[in-house]
């Protein structure tokens, strides 16, 4: 009897173990990542993490002390071997692409391509076309406005139709009201090409807006990796949330793996006994409820315990307004978002209650 194994394809990128010092300084410490063709990977994290250089050396302009990088399972480089950036079909895009100013849209898009003209222009109207810029095409680029500029810079990288695109803040250049559009735009286009994608970004809207998957990065390492649901609803640490929202700390001391709080006892497991223990939770997770003219809020089983804080400040955000309590029981802050409609003055007094659900138990970091 023959035994079917089912055949796997590697993965259109695969980087292991990436490592690179500047001076004595790791800035890339131990990265490892890998992409499917059609999928979308951001990198995500605060200025300085060293997202671009995981880039660079993926790109093949920069080059690691440690790690190998390969290609649809085939070895591009380790520290030894090689392959020149040109010769690795990997797509680039930066913030401050620039088109070149004396040729065409069209010249611009075929500018990579090696095929005959006729072939050229096929690929370039397709392209023109899938952008929603066809009428541009034998347009000069100064005509475009910086969102269709970007739209053709779009088309130029994908021309040559790389195994690999590599993005680093493409979007940072363009005001607000473009760059939702353009990047949803980009990632349809991106997915119809079946091209894997490395995007670099700062900005946490724009990362669970574009990818399939976050790599969340602080201090050269990667610190959370999975789906935007995940990365959102399951951080690893205090930090790993406070990336994405605004967060409330509750503190409290572990005992017995409980730990008391003025919003009732919270199960901590896992924490050492006597242990300083934070209960995190997100503005849009607080309840508030009125005082009832001293009777109290009406309690229920999935809120726990209800804690009195008088109204400190409501800021008017749009679609919700933020409001920061000062509590009685300790003179903390904590804030919670509300429906717009509702904006409290300064100086009311509400019972908070906690949506136990969306607490998250971190033991306290040493400081
Ligand atoms: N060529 C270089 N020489 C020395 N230090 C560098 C070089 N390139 C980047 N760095 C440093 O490495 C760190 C990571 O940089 P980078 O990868 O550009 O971060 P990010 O893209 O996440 O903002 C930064 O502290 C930066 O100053
Ligand atoms: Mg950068």
């Amino acid at each position: 009897m023959s035994v079917q194994v089912p055949t796997q394809s590697p993965p259109r990128l695969e980087v292991r173990n990436l490592y690179r010092q500047y001076g004595n300084r790791t800035v890339v410490d131990d990265v490892s990542l890998s992409i499917e063709p059609g999928q979308v990977t951001c990198l995500l994290g605060p200025s300085g993490c060293g997202k671009s250089t995981t880039l660079r050396m993926i790109a093949g302009v920069d080059m690691q002390d440690r790690g190998e990088i390969y290609v649809d399972g085939k070895l591009i480089c380790d520290t030894v071997y090689r392959v020149p950036p040109e010769r690795r079909k990997i797509g680039l895009m930066f913030q401050d692409f620039a088109l070149f100013p004396h040729m065409s849209v069209a010249d611009n898009v075929a500018f990579g391509l090696k095929d005959s003209a006729p072939k050229k222009r096929l690929r370039v109207e397709e392209l023109m076309e899938k952008v929603g810029l066809s009428w541009a095409i034998d347009q000069a680029p100064h005509h475009l406005s910086g969102g269709e500029q970007q739209r053709v810079a779009l088309a130029r990288a994908l021309a040559p139709r790389p195994r690999i695109m590599l993005m680093d803040e493409p979007f940072s250049g363009l005001d607000n009201r473009l760059r939702d559009d353009i990047r949803d735009e980009t990632l349809a286009l991106l997915k119809d090409e079946d091209t894997a994608v490395l995007l670099v970004t700062h900005e946490p809207e724009e990362a669970l807006r574009m990818a399939d998957e976050i790599a969340l990065m602080r201090d050269g390492r990667i610190v959370q990796q999975g789906s935007p649901y995940n990365i959102y609803n399951a951080p690893v640490d205090r930090e790993a949330m406070a990336f994405f929202s605004d967060i409330n700390i509750i503190r409290g001391t572990s005992n017995g793996a409980l730990t008391d709080t003025p919003f009732g006892q919270f199960l901590t497991p896992g924490c050492a006994e006597g242990a300083a223990v934070e209960i995190v939770i997100r503005p849009q997770h607080l309840h508030l409820d009125f005082d009832r003219a001293g009777q109290g809020p009406a309690p229920t089983a999935a809120h726990g315990q209800a804690a009195l804080g008088i109204v400190e400040r409501a800021r008017f955000m749009g679609t919700e307004s933020l409001v920061e309590f000062r509590m009685d029981y300790d003179n903390s802050k904590l804030k919670a978002t509300v429906p717009n409609v509702f904006m409290p003055k300064p100086g009311m007094r509400f019972w908070l209650t906690l949506r136990r659900d969306r607490c998250f138990v971190f033991p306290e970091k040493a400081k």
